[in-house]
């Protein structure tokens, strides 16, 4: 069972590193197999595939999408770390998302957002009807961190006391649904089915 920690900007001086290295740990210390996934270190073009991954005769060959895209396929279960662009999510992560098709498929996701008033939600809503699409399946455990930018302490740290409730709600039902899912879907998977 591994988790995978998609850190949703690649922004200079981003936020996002915060609550992704706060969930892989609170994963881990769970004696959860959880890895942090940077999108900067998948340094993909904008999509320009002449197909999409799903109807493509073959597999796409750029070594920056086939390394993204293996290593998507260990993934059993995946926390999207989005913020809120312009009331949706970030280009960099749609990107990411459009270049894999079957390794995403019956897989469940949660969401760790963040942002204003809002606190990210209207990235989160966004990004379920995206999922639902890649045959994914979104949770509704979320964390959401509103006005983040009020709770950093001198050095910049966030003060994660104010989630830690949240985010135990959000493994535990992520990692249920990550454990029924892996054998249906590998039994989806099967050639004879
Ligand atoms: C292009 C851009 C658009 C933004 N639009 C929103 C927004 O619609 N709602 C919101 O709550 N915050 C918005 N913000 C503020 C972000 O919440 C804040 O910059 C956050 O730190 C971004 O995440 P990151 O630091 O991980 O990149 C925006 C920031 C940027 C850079």
């Amino acid at each position: 069972m591994k988790i995978q920690v998609i850190l949703g900007s690649t922004r200079q001086k981003r936020f996002s590193e915060q609550p992704g290295n706060w969930i892989v740990k609170k994963l881990q210390e769970k004696g959860i197999d959880a890895e942090l996934l940077d999108l900067r270190d998948y340094p993909l073009p904008f999509f320009e595939e002449p197909a999409s991954p799903n109807s493509s005769p073959t597999p796409f060959t750029n070594p920056e999408v086939v390394k993204w895209t293996q290593k998507v396929a260990e993934g059993d279960g995946y926390i999207f770390i989005t913020p809120e662009y312009n009331h949706g999510y970030s280009a960099v992560l749609k990107n990411a998302l459009d270049y894999v098709y079957k390794e995403w498929n019956h897989k469940p996701a949660a969401f760790i957002s963040y942002g204003g008033p809002a606190g990210g939600t209207r990235a989160v809503q966004q990004l379920k009807e995206v999922l639902l699409e890649l045959q994914m399946h979104p949770m509704r455990n979320n964390v959401h961190m509103p006005l983040y930018w009020s709770h950093l302490n001198d050095q910049g740290q966030y003060d994660f006391s104010l989630i830690e409730k949240s985010g135990d709600g959000l493994v535990e039902q992520l990692v249920f649904w990550a454990e029924k899912l892996k054998p249906i879907r590998e039994e989806l998977t099967t050639p004879s089915k």
